[in-house]
């Protein structure tokens, strides 16, 4: 992963998809926890120190326990969001927006930002990256698009859970919501795809990122089906994380991975309304 989009992620320990380790997923550390100890129940907040934009603004964020740390695919997305022409009059929507870290890229640009995110800690987290970056972004709690009005943004930017697992039902709590996506990997993903065109002023883009192993062409296919010209524009090739390797017999016997696989493919879709 190019490191220009992005880079000094993280201690390292951080739990994550990609990198580092979820609670709950067993093989490691939280942070702060040496291997071989009990993990304290409530672990320190993580520090990183990021350049989303590439631009001289150095961002800082802390990333709350629970609270999806940014990855492979938030650098990914962020390098494409980096692509897209966004100036002072430029709304833009990020849709699960974690630690904030795609908010804080777009509102570095100038892009006047809403955040949106169903966990509690990841708004607070948000608000706080951004207080902490001395950036303007409007956080709020909310399933998707629900709290927004219609065509209010030129542009959406969106890293939802597309982990395909053995559970058709997502977790309501708790980190693994950032990740788990049902069998297919595309229950949130498909909402994105149908919730998005109502809140795109006309001419507006989505930059949608996720793992080859949810399907690309299901994406391409739904999108077009609401209206939207959709293509990939990035992708990369990941090292499998903590929550596909402990699924890794799984997804061989789904067909979605052979043997020796290890490594993900990430894309980025782009989609524009018509
Ligand atoms: C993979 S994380 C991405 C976080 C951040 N945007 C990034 O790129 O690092 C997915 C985020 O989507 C949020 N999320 C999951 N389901 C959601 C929903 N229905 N509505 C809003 N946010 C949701 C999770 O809480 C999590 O913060």
């Amino acid at each position: 992963m190019s490191a220009e989009a992005y880079s000094g992620v993280s201690d390292g320990t951080h739990p994550g998809v990609s990198e580092g380790v979820q609670p709950g997923v067993s093989e490691g550390a939280q942070p702060g926890v040496r291997a071989g100890t009990p993990p304290r129940p409530y672990p320190r907040p993580v520090t990183h120190t990021c350049t989303p934009t590439g631009a001289a603004r150095l961002a800082r964020l802390v990333t709350l326990p629970g609270v999806y740390a940014p990855q492979h695919d938030t650098r990914l997305l962020t390098r494409c969001l980096r692509r897209e022409a966004i100036d002072e009059d430029t709304a833009v929507v990020d849709l699960g927006t974690g630690s904030g870290a795609l908010a804080v890229a777009a509102a570095s640009l100038g892009a006047r930002v809403t955040a949106v995110d169903i966990s509690r800690r990841a708004v607070l987290t948000a608000r706080f990256n951004a207080l902490r970056n001395g950036l303007t972004v409007t956080v709020r709690r909310g399933d998707l698009t629900d709290t927004l009005p219609d065509d209010c943004c030129d542009l959406v930017v969106s890293n939802p859970p597309y982990v395909p697992g053995p559970s058709a039902r997502l977790p309501r709590h708790g980190a693994a919501r950032a990740w788990d996506a049902g069998t297919e990997g595309r229950a949130v993903v498909n909402r994105v795809c149908d919730a998005v065109p109502r809140v795109l002023r006309p001419g507006g883009a989505l930059l949608l990122v996720h793992s080859g192993l949810s399907g690309v062409a299901a994406t391409l296919d739904r999108l077009a089906g609401n209206g939207m010209e959709a293509g990939v524009v990035d992708r990369a090739y990941v090292p499998f994380g903590p929550v596909l390797r402990s699924r890794r017999a799984w997804l061989r016997d789904m067909g979605l991975i052979d043997d020796t696989e290890n490594r993900e493919e990430l894309v980025v879709i782009r989609a524009e309304l018509r």
